[in-house]
């Protein structure tokens, strides 16, 4: 006998349309966890609490990503972070050309005006202050590709990151030192990105980054930072092992690196299966390294759903990730890349097929808490103490 709540999701199946993760997440939804008859709704947590506080309770640090023309235009934006955020990372103003005006205006130049007003901010309100990105293939600045050669490459590299580490030496929790080294695609035995450094430096150019973050900075905390590590595939399995094995091969050369930045933008394929990311997290943690989660977000561009059910669907991937992950001792952060759908890189990255507004983020596009806020109360209301 089929149940209503069995018929009425597997009616949003077909809504849903035929796609894995809907379908994955549809029988989710048949076990009862989240529904949408009026009859139950999610279980909200207890208080207002907000989610610094809650994960603080846990011994863990909460926060997002923001951009600084955002913070600077809109009070109540402000008044959202200063409630929710316990640590904040520029999503920009560290790259070296992705605000304006870029970090890196000329070859021989700096321009720490928008990065100092994010450092300011944070230490203003009492937040944790995390860098991103110092070695990136991407938001790289247009003089780079004319003026930096094999021969200059490493100067430059070293220039970059002592300069910026150096600044901001003692206000800051931790550095993504190199953000997604790791690319299959590009067909190399060591699952090695193509990127500009590695062919101007080759290998070496990954520890090279790390020795001079480490000389520049000695109480940062260095990490390596890659996405797309979440979800049971081949290819998601294979780019763990590549992820693992770039971790093995620096801790055993002596690189200076102290923990990894798992992005964690969801939304994979297939739907999660707890074993192997446990056992993936618990590998890194064995190489004596901490864990940070940089980027959690939820990319739901492919169900055209209403919201409603839309909200409950991203709060599930959420509350379901985040058990998983919030189990292993060794994670100390959650950073979401944004805080708000009024602000979030998804709008242009991964716009929903129905046209409607993304809605990935904890908050609203006017601020009030959502579904989202509520998977990730409970999360770290549930997530043992480190
Ligand atoms: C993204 C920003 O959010 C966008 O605004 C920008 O256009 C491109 O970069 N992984 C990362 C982040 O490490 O730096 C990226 O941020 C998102 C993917």
């Amino acid at each position: 006998m089929i149940t209503r709540r069995k018929a009425l999701c597997l009616g949003l199946g077909t809504v849903a349309g035929v796609s894995p993760i809907g379908r994955s997440l549809m029988s989710k939804l048949a076990s009862g966890a989240y529904l949408f008859d009026s009859g139950f709704r999610p279980s909200p947590v207890s208080s207002d609490k907000p989610l610094s506080e809650r994960a603080a309770a846990k011994g863990l640090l909460y926060g997002t990503a923001c951009r600084q023309h955002n913070l600077c235009s809109d009070l109540n934006y402000v008044r959202a972070i200063a409630r929710e955020c316990s640590i904040l990372v520029p999503e920009w103003e560290l790259k070296w050309a992705a605000s304006y005006p870029p970090l890196r205006p000329t070859p021989d130049t700096f321009n720490f005006t928008l990065a100092d007003w994010m450092a300011d901010f944070a230490q203003t309100h009492g937040m944790q202050f995390r860098g991103h990105t110092l070695l990136w293939h991407l938001s790289l600045p247009s003089w780079f590709a004319e003026t930096v050669t094999a021969q200059n490459a490493e100067g430059y590299l070293i220039k970059h990151i002592q300069t910026v580490v150096k600044r901001y030496a003692g206000r800051i929790h931790s550095w993504d030192v190199v953000n997604e080294a790791i690319e299959l695609e590009d067909g190399r035995i060591d699952g090695l990105r193509k990127s500009p450094w590695l062919d101007l430096l080759g290998i070496d150019y990954i520890d090279l980054a790390f020795r001079a973050a480490s000389e520049a900075d000695p109480k940062a905390l260095l990490v390596y930072n890659d996405y797309g590590l979440d979800y049971d595939t081949p290819e998601v399995d294979k780019k763990r092992q590549a992820v693992l094995n770039l971790l093995e091969s620096l801790k055993a050369r002596g690189t200076p690196i102290h923990a990894f930045g798992l992005q964690g933008h969801l939304g994979g394929r297939n739907g999660l299966s707890s074993g192997r990311l446990r056992t993936f997290l618990s590998q890194i943690a064995s190489l004596d390294l901490k864990i940070l989660v940089t980027e959690l977000d939820v990319v739901g561009a492919k169900l055209p759903l209403p919201n409603n059910l839309y909200d409950r669907l991203v709060a599930i991937t959420y509350e379901d990730y985040l058990n998983v992950v919030l189990d292993e001792p060794a994670v100390i952060a959650v950073l979401t890349w944004g805080l708000s759908d009024r602000y979030t890189w998804l709008s242009d990255f991964k716009p929903r097929s129905s046209n409607a507004h993304v809605r990935p983020l904890p908050l609203d596009n006017q601020f009030n808490r959502k579904l989202a806020w509520n998977a990730l109360a409970r999360a770290f209301d549930h997530a043992p103490k480190r």
